[in-house]
């Protein structure tokens, strides 16, 4: 059987998005029919329509997404209907070189669903980052289904399946933030401030926010930045080494992906300090580093592909946490949209007026 579904969808590069029936395939074996309930307006949808990421339009957009599973296929024995799930962009394979060697985090054949979803004249949709969330249904693999606890609501728990787990993971997975650390976060949007929140569970001592608009500085704050660097005003390199008694930070986190951005990082770390790279770069933007520079600092450039996160690890401990109170997830909610509001929600987003907008779907 096949169902007949709104999604939101980027038709061609640079276009506004537009509300498009969705043929849905019923799940074949390993596959599962999700309900999303709600989806997080992301940074990487906008690349998406802008063909930064790739011309296989058109795509099907939304991947922070929290739903109750409809349907499973054959074989499928870790959710049921009616289940509560986050879904993943990230399902490991199991079969990999990496998985195989235990560091399932960097599989290199993640699962998706094998079917395609279609518009209505029959043209295969690409789903974004294999999720396709702002859909009233969607097809994803087994895999990509990560049981959550039924009592945090699905506005917040989305939120996990992308920003707020590449913002965590960055500090806590890939740059292994530990008591006693100092941390400074380039860039206070959804990811940074994740970064910043995670940083400060993780018992860090100072944690640097550095943003360029004073909105963004005031919600570091909130999410427990011990202080906070207007880089518009400020020599942000500067005044993170008077901040940390002329020695730099033990990690630095880049969460903007601008080569600028990514070399103040580099400059603010103390000897044998950690660079984390988790803002996205555009295929166009180069790094021009003094080798020696790389050599004397000694320590780490890492980069993180969705904070390093295994989700059927990481994903109950960060609802844990919520549900504990101990990650206000609510405060990275600006606003709750309609299905036909991803485009104005692009719009604020550029404007740095949110830190996440997000798509209910009844
Ligand atoms: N210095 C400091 N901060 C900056 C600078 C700069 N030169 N330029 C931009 N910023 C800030 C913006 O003001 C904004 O607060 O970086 C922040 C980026 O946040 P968002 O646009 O909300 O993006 P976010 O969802 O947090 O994602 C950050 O990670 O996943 C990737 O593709 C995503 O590259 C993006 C990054
Ligand atoms: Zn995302
Ligand atoms: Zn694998």
């Amino acid at each position: 059987m096949q169902h007949e579904v709104r999604g939101v969808v980027a038709r061609r590069k640079g276009a506004p998005v537009s509300m498009e029936k969705v043929v849905v395939p019923d799940p074949a074996p390993g596959e599962v029919l999700v309900h999303p309930r709600a989806c997080g307006v992301c940074h990487t949808d906008l690349h998406y329509r802008e063909g930064a990421i790739g011309d296989s339009f058109p795509y099907l957009l939304g991947h922070e997404a929290a739903g109750t599973v409809e349907a499973v296929g054959d074989g499928v024995t870790t959710v049921k209907p009616g289940d509560d799930v986050i879904l993943a962009w990230r399902a490991p394979c199991g079969a990999c070189r990496s998985c195989l060697r235990g560091r399932p985090w960097y599989c290199f054949d993640s699962r998706n669903a094998t079917q395609r979803m279609r518009l209505g004249d029959g043209t295969e949709l690409s789903a974004a980052i294999g999720v396709g969330g702002f859909c009233e249904l969607t097809l994803v693999a087994a895999g990509q289904c990560v049981p959550m606890d039924a009592r945090i609501s699905h506005d917040v728990a989305g939120l996990i399946g992308c920003g707020v787990m590449a913002g965590y993971g960055a500090a806590v997975n890939t740059g292994g933030v530990s008591r006693g650390d100092t941390v400074a976060v380039f860039g206070c949007g959804g990811v940074g401030d994740a970064a910043i929140a995670a940083s400060v569970l993780a018992g860090a001592g100072v944690v640097i926010g550095v943003d360029i608009d004073g909105r963004k500085l005031e919600w570091a704050r909130e999410f427990g930045a011990t202080h906070t660097v207007d880089a518009g005003r400020d020599d942000p390199v500067e005044t993170i080494r008077a901040l940390t008694g002329g020695v730099g930070v033990d990690v630095a986190i880049e969460a903007v992906g601008r080569p600028e951005t990514f070399m103040q990082a580099f400059y603010s770390r103390d000897h044998a300090g950690t660079v984390v790279l988790v803002g996205v770069p555009d295929p166009s933007m180069r790094l021009d580093i003094p080798m020696l520079e790389l050599f004397g600092r000694g320590g780490a450039i890492r980069p993180s592909w969705y904070g390093d996160a295994l989700p059927t690890r990481d994903f109950p401990v960060l609802v844990d946490l919520h549900l504990r109170g101990r990650l206000p997830l609510e405060r990275f909610v600006s606003d709750h949209i309609g299905i036909a509001d991803v485009e104005a929600a692009f719009e604020r987003m550029r404007r740095g007026e949110v830190l996440r907008s997000v798509v209910m779907l009844a």
